[in-house]
C-alpha cells in the first residue's frame, strides 16, 4: 500500500471491554504494519477510530456525541478519515452513516483484520459500510510483531482466545455484536503468549465472553487434533511458559453453566495460575435467572462457589450484577442482595438493566420504573463497599506477593498488584521494573485498594 509515512497517523479511542482493548491493538499492529504512525491526541491524526461498545445504551450514546465532535476536526481537517469499528459498528452499520455521513467506513466485529484495504476501498468511493457476519469462519493466525516501530510490550497482556458467544442470555447483546461462538487455534494462542513472555511479559490474562466454553464449537480446529482439548488443556499449555518467564496468568470471563470440574482443579495443579476469579451471577432470584436465560440456579451457584473454595481457600471472587430486569420483585432483589452476603465477593460490577434492541428482553413488558432501579443499584453498591473493606481488612497483617506496576502518569514503582488482584500501595516507590514481584506487608485497607510496605530493599 503506498502510503506517506510522514502523512498518515491514526488515533484509537477504546471504549467498552477488554476484547475491544485488544481488537484496537490488532488495528494499530496493521496500521503500523501498512505504514502509519500512532498519533497520541485527535487533532494530530489523519484517521481517527472510535473502536465503539453497545452493552449499554450510555456507552452507545458516548459514541454518537463523540462522533458530532469530530466535525469539528473535519473543518480544520478535510482529509481526516474517521472510521467506526466494534460493536455499534457491527449493529448499526449504514444506520451511522445515514446519521454522520462524515463518516469515512463502519467496520465490523469480524472485520478487523481486512481494516487497511477497507479504509482504502471507502477513500476511494468503495463501500464505507463493511458488517458482514459469518456463521462460522477461522480466526486468523495473528501475531504480535514487536519491531522498529511498535513498542516493547508493557509486563502485563491480554491475549483473545475466542470470539462471540452462543449464550444469548436474553438482556446481551454481544451474540450479536459479535456473531457465534468461535475459538482460535491453541497453537496460535500458545505462539503468540510465547512471543509475548520472550518481549518481557510477566503476566497474561486469556479474554473470551465464555472462556469455559474454549474449543467447544470447533474443538477439532482449536485443538489440534487432539480429542477433549478444552480451556483447562489450553490453560495448562499456556502455564508452561512459566519456564521461559511467564509469572502470572488469569482469565475472564467465566458463565458459571459451564465451570467444570476439570477448571476448578487447575486453581490447585497450575502454579502460575492466580487465585481470582471472575464468576458474574447476574442476578440473585431463580426466576429472574432463568428469564434471563442463564441456565444455571443460585444453588448450582453457590455449590461451585464452595468447590472453588475447596480447592483454593484464598480465591479472591468477584461478580457482575444486574438490578432491575424486566419484572425483577422487591423479593427477587432480596435474593440478590443474599447473595451478595452469602458469598462475599471482593468486588463486583453492577449495573441497571439497559434494553438492548434485538435482544429478548427487550420485548419483555413489565419494566422496572427507573427510580427503583437506581436505588436498588445504590443498596447493592453501598453493601458491596461495607463487604470490600471487610474483605480487605482480611489482608493487613499479611505478607502478599505483589506485582510492580507504575501509577498512572509517572514512572514511579509506588504500587503493585497481588494474586488476587488487589491494589498495594506502598508507603514508598520501589527501585524495581514493571512486572517485578516482591513481597510486601499490607498495614492499612480502604475500600477499594491496600496500603503496604516493601518486605525487601529496592
Ligand atoms: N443491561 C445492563 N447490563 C448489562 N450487561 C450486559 N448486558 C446488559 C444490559 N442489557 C452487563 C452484564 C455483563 C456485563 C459485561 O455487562 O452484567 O456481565
Ligand atoms: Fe452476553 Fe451471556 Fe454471552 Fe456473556 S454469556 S456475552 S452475558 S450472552
Amino acid at each position: 500500500m503506498n502510503i506517506d509515512q510522514h502523512k498518515e497517523t491514526f488515533f484509537i479511542k477504546t471504549f467498552g471491554c477488554q476484547m475491544n482493548e485488544r481488537d484496537s491493538e490488532i488495528m494499530a499492529q496493521l496500521l503500523r504494519e501498512a505504514g502509519y504512525s500512532e498519533s497520541f491526541t485527535v487533532d494530530d491524526a489523519s484517521l481517527v477510530i472510535l473502536n465503539t461498545c453497545s452493552i449499554r445504551a450510555k456507552a452507545e450514546q458516548k459514541v454518537m456525541s463523540l462522533l458530532g465532535h469530530l466535525r469539528k476536526n473535519l473543518k480544520k481537517n478535510p482529509a481526516l478519515k474517521i472510521c467506526v469499528a466494534g460493536c455499534v459498528a457491527q449493529q448499526e452499520g449504514v444506520e451511522i452513516i445515514k446519521k454522520m455521513p462524515h463518516v469515512t467506513l463502519v467496520i465490523g466485529t469480524q472485520n478487523i483484520y481486512q481494516l487497511v484495504p477497507a479504509l482504502q476501498y471507502a477513500a476511494q468511493g468503495g463501500s464505507r459500510v463493511v458488517t458482514s457476519l459469518a456463521e462460522t469462519y477461522d480466526i486468523p493466525r495473528f501475531l504480535p510483531n514487536f519491531s522498529a516501530q511498535t513498542p516493547a510490550p508493557p509486563f502485563r497482556k491480554f491475549i483473545t482466545i475466542m470470539q462471540g458467544c452462543n449464550n444469548f442470555c436474553s438482556y446481551c447483546v454481544v451474540p450479536h455484536t459479535r456473531g457465534r461462538e468461535v475459538s482460535r487455534m491453541a497453537v496460535d494462542i500458545v505462539d503468540e503468549a510465547r512471543v509475548l513472555v520472550e518481549n518481557g511479559v510477566k503476566e497474561i490474562t486469556l479474554l473470551g465472553q465464555n472462556v469455559n466454553s474454549y474449543g467447544r464449537t470447533n474443538s477439532v480446529v482449536a485443538g489440534g487434533g487432539r480429542k477433549g482439548y478444552g480451556f483447562a488443556s489450553l490453560l495448562k499449555d499456556v502455564a508452561t511458559l512459566a519456564d521461559s518467564g511467564l509469572q502470572r496468568l488469569r482469565f475472564t470471563t467465566s458463565n458459571p453453566k459451564d465451570l467444570d470440574d476439570e477448571l476448578i482443579a487447575c486453581f490447585a495443579d497450575i502454579d502460575i495460575l492466580c487465585a481470582q476469579l471472575h464468576l458474574p451471577v447476574q442476578a440473585g432470584s431463580d426466576s429472574v435467572l432463568k428469564k434471563m436465560n442463564r441456565k444455571y440456579s443460585i444453588a448450582g451457584y453457590l455449590s461451585l462457589v464452595e468447590k472453588l473454595h475447596k480447592v483454593c481457600p484464598s480465591i479472591a471472587l468477584t461478580t457482575d450484577i444486574i438490578v432491575g430486569f424486566p419484572g425483577e420483585t422487591d423479593a427477587d432483589f432480596e435474593e440478590t442482595m443474599t447473595v451478595l452476603d452469602t458469598v462475599r465477593y471482593h468486588g463486583s460490577f453492577s449495573f441497571k438493566y439497559s434494553p438492548r434492541p434485538g435482544t429478548r428482553a427487550a420485548d419483555f413488558l413489565d419494566a422496572v420504573p427507573e427510580e427503583v432501579k437506581s436505588a436498588r443499584l445504590t443498596r447493592f453498591q453501598q453493601r458491596q463497599d461495607e463487604i470490600s473493606l471487610e474483605r480487605n481488612q482480611e489482608y493487613v497483617g499479611s505478607i502478599q506477593q505483589i506485582m510492580l506496576e507504575p501509577e498512572m502518569g509517572t514512572t514511579l514503582l509506588s504500587r503493585g498488584r497481588t494474586e488476587s488482584n488487589h491494589i498495594v500501595h506502598l508507603q514508598e516507590p520501589f527501585a524495581g521494573m514493571p512486572g517485578d514481584i516482591i513481597p510486601a506487608r499490607i498495614i492499612h485497607a480502604g475500600q477499594h485498594s491496600l496500603q503496604g510496605a516493601a518486605e525487601v530493599s529496592g
